[in-house]
C-alpha cells in the first residue's frame, strides 16, 4: 500500500480567554457606549462580511486583489525565495493563493486565525492544491503572544491583507506592529494592506451601501449579544450609522438608539436615551506617509510599495530593522 505523506500540520498557538460578557458589559456601560468590532464575527456576521467584499461601494477587497494580482511577482521577490509565509487571519486563504501563483518555491505556510474549524478545513484544502507546501495551521489570537511551531525557514514574512490594521485603535497598532517585529526578528519581513485617505464620498458609500449589507452587518451585533448573552435587543429599535471623521481620519460605525429605552442583558440592565451611539468600529485610513512612519517607530524599515491606479489602496513590504 502506498503511504501518503501529510504535508498539513495544527497547532493551537493560544487558548482564547476574553471573557465576553464582562468586556461588552464593560463596553456598555461606558460613556460612550462601544463595543469592539472583534465581535461582529460570528458565523452570520463573517458570512455578511463576506457580502460586503463584494459590493459595488466596497472598494477595498477588490482593490486590494488587483494590486496584488499585478505585482505578485514583485512581491515574490521582496519576500524571498527561502522565507517562511506567515498569514495572520486567513480565513479561507484566498488571498495567499494569488502570492503563492508568484512563490512555487516555497516550502512552508502558516496561517493563523482565531477560528479553529473554519481554520483546520482551509488549511487541509490548500495543502491538497499545494502538495510541496508544508502548511501549519496554528489556531491562535494573533494579536496576543502565541507559540509558532518549529520551522525549517530562517527568514519569516508576515502576510496580513485587508486593511485589518485599520480596525486597530492606534495604541494597540503600536503594540502590535512592535509584537510583530519582535516575532519576525530582524530582517524578517511584513506584507501589508492598508487603506488610503481619499475623497469622503467614496469612503461613505463604502460603509452605508445601497443594498444595506452593512447596516444588516452592524445590526447582527445585536442579534449575537441576544443569543449568546441573552440579551434583549430589538432591531427595529435601533439603526446604522456610519461617517468618516476626518479629523480622526477614520470610518465610524455606530449604532443609534431611536428612543428612550432600556435593555437587559444577563442580569444587568442598560439604559438608552434616544439618539444615544453605541460606537461599534473605527476603521482607521492613512497616507502612505502616514503608515510608513509609524511602521519606523515601531521597528520597520519601509522597503517597497504598491498602490492602484487611484491610490485608494496600498501594499506595503517592511522589513525589521
Ligand atoms: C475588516 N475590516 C478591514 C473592514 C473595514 O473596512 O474596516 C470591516 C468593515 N466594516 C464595515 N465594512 C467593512
Amino acid at each position: 500500500m502506498k503511504t501518503v505523506k501529510q504535508n498539513v500540520h495544527y497547532h493551537v498557538g493560544n487558548e482564547n480567554e476574553t471573557d465576553m460578557y464582562s468586556e461588552i458589559l464593560n463596553g456598555l456601560k461606558s460613556m460612550p457606549k462601544s463595543i469592539s468590532p472583534k465581535y461582529f464575527y460570528d458565523k452570520k456576521g463573517s458570512e455578511l462580511f463576506e457580502s460586503i467584499t463584494m459590493l459595488r461601494e466596497y472598494y477595498p477587497t477588490r482593490t486590494e486583489l488587483f494590486i496584488l494580482n499585478k505585482y505578485k511577482y514583485e512581491m515574490a521577490d521582496a519576500a524571498g525565495a527561502d522565507s517562511v509565509l506567515i498569514e495572520f487571519g486567513s480565513g479561507s486563504s484566498e488571498k495567499v493563493r494569488t502570492l503563492l501563483e508568484a512563490m512555487p518555491q516555497l516550502k512552508e505556510y502558516v496561517p493563523i486565525d482565531i477560528s479553529k474549524d473554519f481554520l483546520y478545513q482551509s488549511a487541509r484544502a490548500l495543502s491538497i492544491e499545494y502538495p510541496n507546501i508544508n502548511v501549519h495551521a496554528v489556531s491562535a489570537d494573533y494579536t496576543a503572544k502565541f507559540e509558532m511551531p518549529k520551522l525549517e525557514s530562517k527568514r519569516k514574512v508576515v502576510f496580513f491583507p485587508g486593511s485589518t490594521i485599520g480596525n486597530f485603535e492606534p495604541h494597540e497598532m503600536g503594540e502590535f506592529l512592535k509584537q510583530t517585529a519582535e516575532l519576525l526578528k530582524p530582517g524578517g519581513g511584513l506584507l501589508i494592506g492598508v487603506d488610503l485617505k481619499k475623497d469622503h464620498t467614496v469612503l461613505n458609500a463604502a460603509y452605508n451601501d445601497q443594498k444595506g449589507v452593512t447596516r444588516d452587518f452592524n445590526l447582527n451585533l445585536l442579534n449575537r449579544l441576544n443569543r449568546e448573552l441573552l440579551a434583549d435587543f430589538k432591531l427595529e429599535d435601533f439603526s446604522h450609522h456610519a461617517f468618516y471623521h476626518a479629523e480622526k481620519g477614520r470610518v465610524e460605525m455606530h449604532l443609534v438608539s431611536l428612543k428612550d429605552q432600556v435593555i437587559t442583558i444577563g442580569d444587568e440592565e442598560i439604559a438608552f436615551q434616544e439618539g444615544e451611539t453605541i460606537h461599534t468600529e473605527n476603521s482607521y485610513k492613512f497616507t502612505i506617509e502616514e503608515f510608513q512612519e509609524i511602521a519606523s517607530l515601531c521597528g520597520f524599515t519601509p522597503k517597497k510599495v504598491w498602490c492602484d491606479e487611484k491610490r485608494w489602496f496600498s501594499m506595503h513590504f517592511l522589513e525589521v530593522k
